[in-house]
């Protein structure tokens, strides 16, 4: 039995919040609000309940996930060593979307880290889950509150569609406010390296601590809807995203489209979801998610996507690239 407790976003009650760090504490699995996405936490060193963590979500037991703290001081309690980017890092974003890889050094959150000697850290940007996690006063493993492989939850029912009766608690506390996941950085690799780039965008990084090397791969998570995505690369050639539609409705296919506000004006599907319009990327992450979820429940076959040119829109391409089961580059050449 899942329950689900409502909970004012910006000021939460202790009243609602307690009972679900009570939970966590007991080896419960609670899923909460952050500023990216829900995640479905667990304590760190409980071994039993990380691994009911995996078992809900169909996660392989040595994909690490990440540990949430409330402030800075219980991130370093569990790293080997803390560089000095670390420090300078987690001073200008914490708490906020950044997740931080440094060297484990406690032994009892080896199974939430996938058995591997690194630990991905990061203190949430949210009330809600800062109120958990000093409540709950432990480590919170916490990967998206998804089934593996499925789009991130930005809403509670979202959270409920995928994990309804395999979550303790949902802590409802509405939409969550940036939509998109942190930005993961390796900082055990020289340079550090971006492995999931997020709404910390890498330049920001370059600034505070110099080399970034930000060639995160697309796939390294899949994020996907259930139908098949087709990403229309922003370069290619003019109408390429009606060209596309044409062609997979030629084929008998029902089509959606996930696109710009403007480009949804003169380009028609079966059914299309407007993100919001292209100078406005904090709109459209929020956006990105519960438009293919839409799309998803709307029944059609193939999504086709629209690829966004400019640094802001560098973690909803990698989401897009990974979701991908084509990607249409420039000139129309048909890739993947
Ligand atoms: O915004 C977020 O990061 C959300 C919220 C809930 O905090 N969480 C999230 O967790 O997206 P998850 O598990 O869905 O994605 C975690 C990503 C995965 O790509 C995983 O491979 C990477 O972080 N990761 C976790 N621990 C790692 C480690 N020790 N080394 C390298 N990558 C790690
Ligand atoms: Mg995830």
């Amino acid at each position: 039995m899942t329950r689900v407790i409502s909970v004012h976003p910006t000021d939460p009650d202790e009243a609602a919040v307690g009972p679900a760090a009570t939970a966590l504490r007991a080896g419960g699995l609670v899923a909460f609000p952050t500023e990216t996405v829900y995640g479905l936490g667990a304590d760190a060193t409980n071994g039993d309940a990380v691994a009911r963590v995996y078992r809900a979500k169909g996660r392989p037991a040595e994909s690490p996930l990440i540990v949430h703290v409330a402030a800075a001081e219980d991130a370093w309690s569990l790293a080997a060593e803390v560089p000095p980017a670390a420090r300078v890092l987690a001073g200008a974003f914490w708490p906020g979307p950044l997740t931080l890889v440094l060297r484990l050094s406690r032994p009892e959150v080896a199974a939430a880290c996938g058995g591997g000697d690194t630990i991905a850290l990061r203190a949430p940007d949210h009330a809600v889950a800062l109120s958990l996690l000093r409540l709950a006063d432990r480590p919170i493993a916490a990967p998206s509150a998804n089934v593996t492989g499925r789009v991130s939850p930005v809403t509670a029912q979202h959270v409920l569609a995928d994990l309804e009766g395999k979550v303790d608690i949902v802590l409802d506390g509405g939409r969550c406010p940036l939509g998109l996941e942190s930005t993961v950085l390796d900082l055990t690799a020289v340079p550090a390296r971006v492995l999931r780039p997020g709404a910390v965008e890498t330049d920001a990084l370059r600034r505070l601590i110099g080399e970034v090397d930000g060639g995160a791969a697309p796939g390294a998570s899949r994020y996907q809807p259930r139908a098949e995505l087709v990403l229309v690369l922003p370069t290619a050639a003019g109408d390429a995203l009606a060209a596309q539609i044409e062609r997979l409705r030629a084929e008998g296919r029902r089509v959606g489209l996930a696109c710009s506000e403007e480009t949804a004006e003169h380009t028609q599907a079966d059914v299309t979801q407007a993100w919001g319009p292209r100078d406005d990327p904090d709109r459209i992450a929020r956006r990105l998610y519960e438009a293919l979820r839409r799309l998803d429940g709307a029944g059609v076959e193939v999504i086709v996507a629209e690829g966004l040119a400019g640094e802001r829109f560098e973690g909803i391409m990698h989401r897009l690239r990974s979701a991908a089961a084509r990607v249409v580059p420039p000139a129309s050449r048909t890739e993947r």
